[in-house]
């Protein structure tokens, strides 16, 4: 069987985040199912906010191109998102935006062929009780329009501070089996468009 590489991004770049906490959960449940796993910090990825000015007069920023290697390279790609007003972080939709432009100095490994063909899971986390499922359909059509295909699988985790453990599993186990089920799925989607 092959060994899928799995990008995993949280959409916050805050110290405490609770989408962090819960991209980092995921980690060894995916490696347990096969995959080869990265947690990507966005912020260590800093990208100014997208002007096509800047673009055109600047090119693509470093980290951007970074990224979009990383992107290329992968299979799969595990996104859990806070929901802000409804919808996905400006960080991660800039992010996502950025990595969409082609680079033509790097014309194999840029623009939509970083995305386009992998697999994508979708997760949302909030302090409160709704989970953030808003920000799931938003961002399963982001992610979806960009060519990834996105598995219908997904989970939001309310009051996730409780939620998370600090052994990184899920208090509620009925919420844990959702859990590893979106993650066995997201992998053995990304080993079969591979
Ligand atoms: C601008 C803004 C809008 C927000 N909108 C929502 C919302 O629509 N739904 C929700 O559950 N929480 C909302 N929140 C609260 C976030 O879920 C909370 O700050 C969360 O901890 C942020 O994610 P993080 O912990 O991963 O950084 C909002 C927070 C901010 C700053």
């Amino acid at each position: 069987m092959s060994t899928p590489r799995i990008l995993v991004m949280a959409g916050s770049a805050r110290r405490e985040s609770l989408a962090r906490r819960l991209a980092a959960a995921s980690l060894a449940p995916l490696a347990d199912k096969g995959a080869d796993v990265e947690l990507i910090e966005l912020a260590d990825y800093p990208m100014p906010l997208y002007n096509g000015d800047l673009e055109s007069e600047s090119g693509l920023p470093a980290a951007a191109v970074a990224l979009q290697h990383k992107l290329f390279d992968c299979q799969g790609l595990l996104v859990v998102s806070p929901e802000y007003n409804g919808s996905i972080t400006p960080l991660l939709k800039n992010t996502l935006d950025w990595c969409s432009r082609p680079n033509p100095a790097d014309a194999e490994r840029s623009g939509g062929a970083v995305y386009a063909g992998r697999a994508a899971a979708v997760m949302a986390t909030s302090p409160g009780p709704m989970g953030g499922v808003r920000v799931l359909f938003h961002l399963r059509d982001i992610l979806g329009y960009l060519g990834l295909h996105v598995i219908p699988q997904q989970l939001g985790v309310g009051q996730a501070g409780k939620a998370i453990g600090a052994d990184g599993r899920l208090a509620d186990e009925r919420q844990q089996g959702m859990f590893d089920g979106a993650l066995g799925a997201l992998v053995d989607t990304a080993r079969r468009l591979a």
